[in-house]
């Protein structure tokens, strides 16, 4: 137990207070670039970079504030993923990713059966700036 239950808040936050219980885990798949594919389980309201943690080379991220674009992955199937909140669906449209594509640091996880592809993956030339 944290101080002041710091994780509970930050979990209700996250899952919101009409979401599925935050015990549940959901299933989805991940391909990665290399077409290998990975089912992942994870809890409701985390974003598919969160999900992708698991992964031994996760969903690369290159911004702190949602707003570069660069986490872009292709949507095989949505069922389960939050529909887009105005400023991914702004971001999105800006990028012209087109109609299959989501932020994987904006979209969440409310179900199972999500499958997705991921473009690009996180290495160790994610962070020397090559
Ligand atoms: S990591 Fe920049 S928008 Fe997702």
């Amino acid at each position: 137990m944290t101080p002041w239950g710091i994780r509970k808040k930050i979990k209700a936050a996250l899952v919101g207070s009409s979401g599925p219980t935050p015990t549940e885990k959901l299933s989805l798949t991940m391909t990665l670039p290399s077409g290998s594919s990975h089912r992942i389980d994870c809890e409701p309201g985390y974003t598919l970079a969160m999900a992708s943690q698991i992964l031994e080379t996760p969903i690369a991220t290159s911004c702190p504030d949602g707003g570069c674009g660069g986490c872009v992955v292709d949507i095989i199937e949505a069922a389960g993923l939050r529909a887009p909140s105005a400023a991914e669906q702004k971001l999105l449209d800006e990028k012209k990713y087109g109609p299959n594509t989501r932020l994987a640091c904006h979209a969440k996880v409310d179900g199972s059966g999500a499958s997705i592809r991921i473009r690009t993956i996180w290495t160790m030339d994610s962070i020397k700036g090559t």
